[in-house]
């Protein structure tokens, strides 16, 4: 899919602008505060209805003003939408072609969009819970069932956490409580563990072409137990091991929410070997691998990639640039850039 336009009214500094796009890759430079990174932020909001960057609706309106809006036209093969967003203090609108949309997944379904934001710099070296939003958020929109079991599952694991809190929990409940989450666990483990091979065979080839033929890359992710013949009896087992720790703490210490994923480039896990250069083109290669699990051409995610290239020397500068070409559209923020064969270039000035 691409972004063939997109308007933004009072969205952050910018008054009124429109933009037209092109299939390839787009470029957007300008100087520090110009409001580039604004410009990809409406992008990325068409595909999930919120912004990476704020959790606060209210600061993307214009200062001084009472609502911001967001009009684009998304092709997806021979079909075209027209996607309308207004923001307001209480709440937002959304329309797909001038009908209202119920839910956000609706948006999702028209929209969607992989993104590399600078913090994502750190996902090796942050919290396990980026790595784990990273495997949901994907496998998610890869499957709605999965999506299904991870809400299950967190409402499960609350009830759990509920029961654990009281002054004299009950046995009973927290041992059938324990049994569902095993249950749904099993089915989440699978997702993920089938997941992290096919986005590793992804991964290895994008990382040859940007960093050279003999790197080699896996990703080491090891469920809480492994699923095989015995599986049930020794979660339960490694429930009842963590009871007495999970009573004293008040919350359930097992499961697959507190699972995580490694990286290693060439044997060394990149969040504590690799430089920051290195840790930045993995988190990038990593963020887009998705692309290629998608089967149907046409709904191919839209690439966003915010401030990428600082830290990046000139060699690998070119072999990105590259690399990017053979995804259908591209979005790519820089304050300084010049890329030969750009399908659109947005100079951006105060
Ligand atoms: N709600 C808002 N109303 C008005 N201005 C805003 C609002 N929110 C953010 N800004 C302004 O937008 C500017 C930042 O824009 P943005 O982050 O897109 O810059 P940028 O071009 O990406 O810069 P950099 O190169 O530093 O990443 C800041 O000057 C900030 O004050
Ligand atoms: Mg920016």
């Amino acid at each position: 899919m691409n972004v063939k336009s997109i308007t933004i009214k009072n969205f952050r500094n910018h008054s009124y602008r429109t933009f037209k796009f092109e299939k390839g890759l787009n470029v957007i430079t300008g100087p520090n505060g110009v409001g580039k990174t604004n410009v990809v932020e409406a992008i990325y909001y068409l595909s999930l209805g919120k912004s990476f960057r704020s959790q606060e609706e209210d600061s993307l309106i214009k200062e001084g003003k009472t609502s911001a809006e967001i009009e684009a036209v998304i092709e997806e093969g021979q079909i075209s939408r027209k996607i309308e967003i207004l923001i307001t203090p209480k709440g937002r609108q959304v329309l797909i072609n001038n009908k209202k949309a119920l839910k956000l997944s609706e948006l999702s379904k028209c929209v969607n969009v992989l993104l590399f934001e600078p913090k994502d710099v750190l996902l090796f070296k942050g919290s396990p819970k980026n790595r784990r939003d990273f495997l949901d958020i994907n496998i998610s929109k890869l499957h709605n069932s999965y999506l299904d079991l991870i809400t299950r599952y967190e409402k499960v694991l609350k009830q759990r956490n509920d029961a654990l809190k009281l002054d004299k929990p009950d046995g009973v409940l927290l041992d059938t409580l324990a049994d569902m989450l095993i249950d749904l666990s099993k089915s989440i483990i699978i997702y993920r563990q089938k997941f992290v091979k096919d986005i590793n065979d992804i991964l290895i080839k994008l990382t040859r072409a940007l960093t050279g033929a003999n790197s080699n890359i896996v990703i080491s992710y090891k469920p809480y137990v492994e699923v095989d013949d015995n599986f049930k009896t020794n979660a339960k087992n490694a429930f009842t091991r963590a009871l007495e720790g999970d009573l004293k703490k008040k919350a359930t210490s097992i499961g697959v929410h507190r699972e995580d994923f490694s990286i290693a480039l060439n044997e060394r896990e990149i969040g504590e070997f690799g430089s920051q250069g290195q840790n930045r083109m993995i988190a990038l290669l990593l963020k887009i691998s998705p692309y290629f699990l998608v089967e149907d051409k046409d709904r191919h995610p839209i690439i966003v990639l915010d401030d990428v290239m600082s830290e990046l020397d000139q060699s690998h500068r070119l072999k990105l640039i590259q690399l990017l070409t053979r995804f259908e559209q591209v979005f790519i923020t820089a304050t300084r850039l010049e890329v030969k064969d750009a399908a659109t270039h947005y100079r951006l000035n105060k």
